[in-house]
């Protein structure tokens, strides 16, 4: 498939590299053609602006800090209406979190998936991300059928786990998520034991 990232920082990099790994066609873009053009190199993949990355991709994958995501989609011009659009950011930090997801959807006009934005950038480097034997479960928000279908076969590219998180609307539920967990990890703590196994969550009494 083509992937069309808009970002060249930590996240393209490990998502890139995972990604033309599996055998995908990827463009990186960011604001530094120099930087830009170092990591598609180290990548296998091309470099590009944000505008051809966003007309390249079949998928395009939103990797930028979030409070650039304006001025980043401003310069794909339509290329991403009517796109499937993976969004990884997290806007998280001691205001607590600001949604994301559905912004980016509104400026871009984009079938937006929220994805890949509750573990570390370390995580997504592993090959396979794998804890106690059990494959990483990705949670991925979206409406559009067609795009989840592609977040999935992305997250399962990594060898994770994909996992129906319910429509667009519930990204915000996500991206609270991660704002919760990763205030939780920086104090140090075990965040992974704050949940029950499925036969104890009381929805599944008799899994
Ligand atoms: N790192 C993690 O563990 C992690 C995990 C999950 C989700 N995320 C989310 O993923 C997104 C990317 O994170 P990252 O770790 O890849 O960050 P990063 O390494 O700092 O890279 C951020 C990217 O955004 C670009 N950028 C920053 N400010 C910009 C601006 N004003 N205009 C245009 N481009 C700008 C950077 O360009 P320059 O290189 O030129 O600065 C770079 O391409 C963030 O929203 C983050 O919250 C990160």
């Amino acid at each position: 498939m083509r992937i069309g990232i808009l970002g060249a920082g930590n996240m393209a990099a490990a998502l890139g590299e995972q990604w033309v790994r599996a055998g995908h066609e990827v463009i990186v873009s960011g604001r530094d053609p120099g930087k830009t053009a170092a990591l598609a190199a180290t990548l296998g993949a091309r470099a590009g602006t944000w505008q051809e990355a966003a007309a390249f991709g079949e998928v395009a994958v939103v990797a930028v800090l979030a409070g650039a995501v304006p001025a980043v989609i401003a310069q794909t011009g339509d290329a991403l209406r009517g796109k499937p659009v993976i969004d990884v950011t997290n806007d998280v930090g001691p205001h607590g979190f600001r949604p994301v997801a559905r912004e980016i959807a509104r400026l871009s006009g984009g079938h937006v998936v929220k994805a890949f934005n509750l573990c570390h950038v370390d995580v997504w480097r592993m090959t396979p991300p794998v804890f106690g034997g059990r494959p990483l479960a990705v949670p991925l928000c979206g409406d559009d059928p067609g795009a989840l279908a592609l977040a999935r076969e992305l997250a399962a590219d990594l060898g994770c786990t994909p996992m129906d998180g319910g429509g667009l609307g519930r990204a915000e539920l996500l991206e609270a998520t991660a704002a919760f967990m990763i205030g939780l990890w920086a104090g140090g703590a075990d965040a992974q034991a704050v949940l029950p196994p499925l036969a104890r969550s009381g929805a599944h009494p008799a899994a």
